[in-house]
């Protein structure tokens, strides 16, 4: 039985800042992920506090909505059979220095904030990811 999902993946500001966002589409695309809505944007910190509600009570919280709204941003549904979990593992661990070899982290991330992508964690915070940027 086919599985087909849409997640949510944001290149990061530090990987925009460096002119990477084609070079990424490909990886994703070579990996067999189609980019079904993308678009380039540059959130407010308000918007970013939004996003990132999850994560309201960690230390980090702050200075992770400093970083997300410090710059331009691409915003992507990207859809393919098992998206979300495929999608997790292509991007590697959330810190690039433990990331996998061949992973999208590994590859361009420069620490555990700069980590270059970001992506949806399941099926439920998908949907709610995708209607943040896509509602209409
Ligand atoms: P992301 O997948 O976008 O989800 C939340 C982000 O918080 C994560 O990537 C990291 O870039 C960032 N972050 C910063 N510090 C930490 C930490 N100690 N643990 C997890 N995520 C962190």
């Amino acid at each position: 039985m086919s599985n087909i999902e849409q997640t949510l993946s944001i290149i990061k500001p530090d990987a925009v800042e460096r002119n990477l966002q084609d070079q990424i589409k490909t990886e994703f695309k070579n990996k067999g992920f189609e980019i079904v809505k993308e678009k380039k944007l540059h959130i407010s910190k308000d918007e970013a506090e939004k996003f990132y509600k999850v994560h309201e009570s960690k230390p980090f919280y702050n200075d992770l909505c400093t970083y997300l709204s410090s710059g331009p941003i691409v915003v992507m549904i990207l859809q393919k059979e098992n998206a979300i979990l495929d999608n997790r593992k292509f991007m590697g661990a959330t810190n690039p220095q433990e990331a996998e070899v061949g992973t999208i982290r590994k590859k361009y991330g420069i620490s555990i904030d700069k980590n270059s992508v970001h992506g949806s964690d399941n099926l439920e915070n998908s949907k709610i990811e995708i209607d943040f940027f896509f509602k209409d």
